[in-house]
This record gives structure tokens, sequence and C-alpha cells, in this order.
């Protein structure tokens, strides 16, 4: 993997970066000393720097104030401390919106959303993205060439959907763009429907007012066409800072599970992913949906480390009721994103503010001081950081791989109309990725664009909307003999949210070795007996096919209602491979069953096999050594973990072999020669 800018960033920081968003704008300059004294005792070896800065920096239009910036860096240069510097661009200044109100965001419903939060500008705007040049240009002026600068960090969390004029205008382009010509629009939209044919390009407009019951292809394609205006000004505003220079990576912090921006089209633009995760610590489970994102972005980009961007010290602020992270929390939700590809720990923010909405959101630096116990787990953990710069670079390998797509996300959760319509595609995917983290499989996260040959399982979930090409992919990796895991109502929608013809499931029929005649969403309260060929039994509820079998054989069959003796499980051999396929929805220990004896049977390596589950285990390596994390979730209860060979835990310096204890909410980073 040749990634040059990341791996002269890796040499700049010395192996991990560790550090948080500084907002030294907020705060008198004699404290920037006292910040700059304590973020070296808490081993900061980075700082996100200006992120909300634009009205500080262009406090009127066209009229700058770099001065304080000047000292900032400069006094972070002398201390040993790079900056990963922000464009500014995700808070608009009062001045430009009040002078350019078009700048602001209209909402689906119409009403424009006011100046007072952030993220208030309409990503087609034109005049948003000249200013947003602007500010981006005069940055990239000053301080691309200086040293303390060691990243660039374009705006932050793009996030917002509008239904402006100019975002209606440039719906209609990438609309010529993607169809052509009208007739092609209306033959992919079904306007025929209701009566919806356009006859000239004008009256296509951003959906907004109605909200429900429109037309589902238009609403995917402005999902589509939202998340491509944000990537636009992204791409902008990097071209500018590239310009200047070329050797210093870009990039820009993306949300957890974030539903209105297409990943897989952004990460290729940027040179590392970058991740900001709050995990709710009243939350038991948090850990696992992190391990699931945390793979996700390890895969965005291909399997190369990403970015841990921000995450909280302790408490957010964002909930009703904002619980603090316990003892210990913090180094393990940190080392778990390091053991899963990061090659940072950062948080938001350093300094915990004294006003605005995040005077309560938990910092590096607290309210309470170096004396706190958050500042002390805090300045633990950068000397932890410290002893794991070798593992900076490393990589992880995987056999087994979850399809996860936004435009299926967006197919089945952004209408009505299906034949029901509270699909989770979160809950649904953690539903299947659950039983891999509990059982320590290494996962990567595909799109249906991913190479898949490194793979013996690919596990589908809820594939409702796939192109041609996705199909063709899924299809020719079970014929070259994969072993495809996929949940029901998969292959039904094209690319254009049209429901593809001859019979359910359209795209994925030959496949899955049957066709279905209807689809039987439950009952509320409905549940059903399924009998396993193999003598279980279970439960199932929430969905059935009436489903026919042509060339699979049925796994598991209902023993009761309407649908007795019908397939609820099918098996279908195809080509080189096989394919498993859930027409209903299993209890959890039925399913995880299922999957994980396909696991086994495909031949999935597991060297964690048997260690408990809240037991995380992982691998990170490079051509020389392996790195195995184990990290104890359990509050109580120790965990004593055999382990071959020679090796040294990074963490205690110590030896470990034979056997590896790992205390309660502790954690080992053990390193050894690599396995031949
Ligand atoms: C986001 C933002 C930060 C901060 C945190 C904490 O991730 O990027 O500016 O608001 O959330 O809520």
């Amino acid at each position: 993997m040749t990634d040059p800018r990341m791996r002269a960033f890796r040499d700049r920081v010395g192996g991990l970066a560790y550090g948080g968003d500084y907002n030294p704008e907020q705060w008198d300059p004699g404290v920037w000393r006292e910040d700059v004294r304590l973020m070296r005792e808490a081993g900061v070896n980075l700082v996100s720097l200006g992120v909300f800065a634009w009205a500080s920096l262009e406090p009127e239009p066209g009229e700058y104030e770099f001065g304080w910036l000047d000292e900032v860096m400069d006094l972070l240069h002398e201390n040993g401390i790079a900056v990963n510097l922000a464009t500014p661009t995700a808070a608009p200044p009062a001045w430009l919106t009040h002078r350019h109100p078009e700048v602001l965001p209209v909402m689906a419903d119409g009403e424009r959303f006011g100046f007072g939060n952030r993220l208030h500008y309409d990503p087609s705007s034109p005049i948003y993205r000249e200013h947003a040049a602007n500010i981006t240009r005069r940055l990239a002026e000053r301080y691309s060439f200086h040293p303390a600068l060691a990243m660039w960090h374009i705006s932050n969390e793009y996030g917002p959907t509008a239904y402006n004029e100019a975002a209606s205008a440039g719906f209609r382009r990438w609309l010529r763009r993607r169809y052509g010509d009208l007739e092609t629009l209306n033959e992919v939209w079904t306007t025929r429907f209701w009566g919806q044919v356009y006859t000239d390009w004008d009256q296509v407009e951003a959906p907004a007012v109605p909200r429900t019951w429109m037309n589902p292809s238009r609403i995917l394609d402005f999902k589509r066409f939202t998340s491509d205006a944000l990537l636009e000004c992204f791409v902008a505003e990097r071209d500018i800072v590239r310009s200047f220079r070329d050797d210093i990576p870009i990039v820009t912090n993306f949300m957890r599970f974030y539903r209105h921006a297409d990943y897989w089209r952004w990460a290729p633009e940027e040179d590392a992913a970058a991740l900001d995760i709050y995990p709710d610590p009243a939350d038991p489970d948090a850990h696992v949906s992190s391990a699931f994102q945390f793979d996700l972005f390890r895969s965005l980009k291909g399997g190369r480390p990403w970015l841990l961007m921000e995450q909280a010290a302790s408490a957010v602020s964002q909930w009703r009721l904002n619980v603090v992270k316990e003892p210990g929390r913090m180094r393990l939700g940190s080392l778990q994103a390091v053991s899963r590809g990061a090659d940072s720990v950062m948080f938001f923010q350093w300094r915990a503010g004294r006003g605005g909405h995040e005077r309560f959101h938990s910092a590096m630096l607290p309210h309470s001081g170096p004396g706190s116990r958050t500042f002390r787990e805090v300045a633990a953990l950068g000397r932890e950081a410290g002893l794991l710069a070798p593992v900076a670079g490393t990589t992880t390998r995987a056999e087994v791989a979850v399809l996860f797509d936004w435009n299926n996300w967006w197919g089945l959760e952004e209408l009505w109309g299906l034949p029901r319509n509270d699909f989770s595609y979160v809950d649904t995917v953690m539903r299947h990725y659950r039983p891999l983290w509990e059982h320590h499989y290494a996962v990567d996260v595909v799109s249906t664009r991913s190479d898949l040959s490194p793979y013996k399982v690919l596990v589908v979930p809820n594939a409702y909307l796939v192109d041609d090409e996705g199909a063709a992919a899924v299809t020719e990796f079970a014929r070259s003999g994969g072993t495809v895991v996929m949940s029901f109502f998969s292959g039904v929608v094209d690319a254009c949210n049209r429901v593809r013809p001859d019979g359910y499931p359209g795209a994925f029929r030959r496949l899955i070795g049957a066709k279905i005649d209807e689809y039987w969403p439950a009952r509320p309260g409905e549940r059903f007996t399924v009998d396993f060929a193999d003598g279980h039994t279970a439960t199932a509820d929430w969905w059935r096919e009436d489903i026919h079998l042509e060339t699979g054989t049925a796994l598991a069959t209902y023993a009761d209602g309407l649908l007795k003796g019908r397939a609820a499980v099918v098996a279908n051999e195809f080509g080189a491979g096989r394919v498993v396929y859930f027409a209903t929805l299993l209890e959890q220990d039925a399913f995880d069953r299922v999957l994980i004896g396909e696991l086994r049977t495909a031949g999935v390596e597991n060297r964690f096999d048997g260690l408990p589950a809240h037991l995380e285990c992982t691998v990170r390596e490079d051509e020389r050594h392996e790195y195995l994390f184990l990290l104890n979730h359990d509050a109580e209860a120790s965990v004593a973990v055999p382990v071959e060979g020679d090796g040294t835990d990074l963490l205690t310096g110590l030896p470990a072999s034979g056997e590896v204890t790992v205390p309660p909410l502790g954690a080992a980073v053990v390193r050894r020669a690599r396995r031949a």
C-alpha cells in the first residue's frame, strides 16, 4: 500500500497521533501557554486547530485576523506539537448569513434553518462555496509551509441536506449528467405513476413538501445528489489546499452510522478515513457497534489505517442523560479503536469550554483541571499511545466481509411504501455482525465495488436495493467458491428503486435457488416455529416469505402457520460456492448458530475460538511482527489467555508467553514475531 503522505505523517508524529480539537480562539492568550505545557504533560503530539474559527479569522468580509493563529501555530511548533489545521467552513459567520440569507439551508418542511447553531449552509449555494473557497485559500496561502502543519482537516462533519433554490438547480444539473435527457428521467423515475411526467427540466425540484408518499426514485436520487453536493464542497477545498502543497495529508471527519453521505464515494477522495464517535456510556453494548464502525473505517480505504478524530474523554452533552465514562472505559474504547486499525486517538476537545452549547461536554482537560480523574487518565493514555508507536501503519487481515451500502440504506429507510416500513438497516447489520464479534472473527466491511477476492464468506444483510453490477459481484463471489450468507428482502429493486422483473428476489433468484411468490410481513405479536433439518427448533417473527425452492434445499421449514412445510432457511450450492438465505427473522441464537456454522464449514481462520465473548481479540500486523490486542470488556472478571511463542506486552514492557492475564476492563498488546 503506497500512501506516502500518511507514511510521512506517521513519521512526523512518531507513531500514533494523540490529541484533540484545540479552540484557543475561545480563550485569553494567557491560557495558551498553560495549555501547551499540559499538552506536553499529556503526551499530545497533534491538535486539530481552527475547526469553527471562521468568525475569528475573517471577522468582517475581506478583513482577516491571522495574528492569533500565527502565535498559536508558532507556540505549538516550539513545543513539538503538530497541527491538523481545519478550514473553518462548517461555521459560516453571522455577517455572511445576514448579508446572504440564501446561504442558510431550507429544511424539508420549507422552513429556513436560522443562524445560531453550526452547519448552517446549503452545500449547493454558490455564495457559500465562493466564501468557503476564499477563506480556505487565505489559510492555505499563509500556513501551507508553516512548520507546525502536519495535516489538513477540511471543514467538519459534512452533513446538511438543503432544499433551497440552489439545491434544486444543482439537483437538475446532477440529473442531467446522470440521465442525459428528460425521457430517460421520466422512465427511470416511473413518472407515469400518478401522472408525475416532466416536460421541462425546470419542473424538476428538490423533493421538499410534501414529505410523504413521494416518488421513491426521486427521493433516492436526491439522497445521492446531496451526498455528492457535500462531497463537491470537500473536493473544492481539498483542491485549493493541495494546489499549494502536495505532500500533506488531507482528511475530513465522518460520523458514526451517518446516513446522509455515502462514505464509499467519499473515502477515495481523502488521504485517510477519519471518524468521530461518541458511544453512549450508558449503553452496555456500545462497544460492539463501535467495533463495527472501526471495521468500516478501516475498510473504507481498503484496509489502510484510519484516524480516530474525535471521541469524548468522559461524558458528552448531547443526550437527555449524559453519564460519565467510568474509570478505565475511555482507555479501553481508545485501545479498541487502535486494535481495529486506528493510527490516532483524538478527542473533542482539549480544554472544556466555559460557555456555549457544549459547556458540559467532557474534555481532555476538564473544568476541574489537571488534578482531575479525567486528566490523569488522559495523561496515562498519552504515555501508552507513545508505547504503541510500533503499531502505527500496521494492517489487519480478514476472511469474512459484511456488505454495507448507503443506497440500500436509503432504499430501506427513506421512504414508505414497502411491505413493512420499520426496517432499521443498522440494527439488521448489527444482528449479523454481533455473532462475528462475539466469536472473535476478523471482519472487513465491503461495498459491492470492493475487491471480494480475499474473503471466504460474504455476509449480505437485507440487500433490498442492489444495482446490476453489485448483484453480479455477489453472484460471482459465490460462483467462484465463496459462501454468501444473505438475509430476507434482498435483491428486490434495481438502482432506480424499481422492482426487478420476473418475480422476487429478482437479482438473486438463481443465486438462492428459490423463487418468492409473496412477502409476508408478520402481524404484530405473530411468532412461528421453525424446524431445522438437523433436529434443532427455533422461533422466528417479523417477516416470512412464501418461498418456492428451485435448485435450493430447505435447511429449516416452518412447523406451523399457513406456510407450514415451506422453507424458512434455504441452502443452495451455486457454482463452486454456496449460499445460505434466511427468509425469516430467526431468534438470534439460532441465527448465530447457522452463521457461525457456515464460517466453520468455509474454513475461516479463527485464532481465538473458545475465548469469552467479552474479551475482544484482534490482530494487527506488518511484515515482521504481529500485535495481539486483548481487551477485557468485563468490569469484574479477569481472563487468562493462552499465548503461543515469545512475545512482549507493549503496554507493560513485560514478557508475554504461555499465558497472559487480562484484568477487568484491562488490556494487553502483545507483540511477537510473525508466524510463518
Ligand atoms: C462532533 C463535532 C464536535 C463536537 C462533538 C461533541 O463530533 O465535530 O465539534 O460538537 O461532536 O458533541
